[in-house]
């Protein structure tokens, strides 16, 4: 019998440590237009704070088993999957359980690993195969376990970045973290890239961050920037994302050329690869 090929999703890791920088509001947007151009996306929801889930209107009833079942080892990853009403998009969503995880994980074997394990018992011929071509890692502000996790699970960290003050200082120890883990936990490990968040292009601070960090990372900045749009900031309230609340505002637009730069950096990599 012929074992049938199953690839294995793309796993990003939406990481960056100062808190409110735009991971969350990435996720969403990103996997939505992802998935609007039918890449078939799961969101991971790996903050305790659970705004990613809010964000897509997932209800209490609806967390019944989530990331912290999955991590504990007492759900699979496809079970805790929920339809997010978006065609093509599901997330494993997140409770405040998983403030305690952390505590419960340092005991536990393979504690950072937890996350990795948990998708490769999907990949292959499974009864239930993790059917996504991304998987969006949605992580705390904090370097914790939570987010170590996340990047040994990924195959690479897109990282949010706020054009302000010390934004560049904060950027240095997340790639220096992300360097450990390469050397570390996970060799494969790779930057997908840098994305200006919450841009205002009339602020004078925001521009010289926003050269700073081309200078010193090129071709790993995206070219798409976001800007600041009060609409952005408005749809987590009607537990949607902001492509579905309004997705002719700038901020939406944004959010559609970035999926497109992303779908073209990965058709280089793959056809790099194939080579
Ligand atoms: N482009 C934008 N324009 C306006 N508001 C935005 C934009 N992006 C994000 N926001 C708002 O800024 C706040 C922080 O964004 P978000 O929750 O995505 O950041 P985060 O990095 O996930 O935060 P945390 O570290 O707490 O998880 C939210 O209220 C969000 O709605
Ligand atoms: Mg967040």
């Amino acid at each position: 019998m012929l074992t049938p090929i199953i690839e294995k999703p793309r796993v990003l890791a939406l990481a960056n440590q100062k808190g409110g920088v735009g991971k969350t509001t990435t996720a969403i947007n990103l996997a939505t237009a992802l998935a609007a151009v039918g890449m078939r996306t799961l969101i991971l929801d790996m903050d305790p704070q659970g705004n990613a889930s809010t964000g897509l209107g997932i209800g209490r009833h609806a967390r019944s088993t989530s990331i912290y079942e999955v991590l504990l080892g007492e759900a699979d990853l496809v079970d805790a999957a929920v339809p997010s009403g978006i065609p093509n998009l599901d997330i494993v969503p997140s409770t405040i359980d998983l403030s305690g995880a952390e505590l419960e994980l340092v005991e536990m074997e393979r504690r950072a690993h937890r996350l990795r394990d948990a998708i490769d018992r999907q990949v292959g011929p499974t009864k239930k195969p993790l059917d996504y071509a991304y998987i969006l890692v949605d992580c705390p502000p904090s370097l914790n376990l939570l987010s170590l996790n996340a990047m040994v699970a990924a195959d690479a960290v897109l990282v949010p970045l706020q054009c302000e003050f010390f934004a560049l200082e904060g950027l240095s120890l997340l790639l220096k973290t992300i360097e450990r883990v390469r050397h570390t936990l996970n060799p494969g490990l790779d930057i997908q890239g840098v994305v200006l968040t919450m841009f205002d292009r009339r602020n004078n601070l925001c521009d010289q961050v926003a050269r700073d960090v081309r200078a010193h990372l090129g071709a790993k900045v995206y070219q798409t920037v976001i800007p600041r749009n009060v609409r952005i900031s408005e749809a987590p309230s009607h537990g949607k994302p902001a492509l579905i609340y309004d997705y002719r505002c700038p901020g939406s637009e944004a959010y559609m050329r970035l999926a497109g730069e992303l779908l073209r950096q990965e058709r280089a990599r793959t056809t790099e690869q194939a080579a």
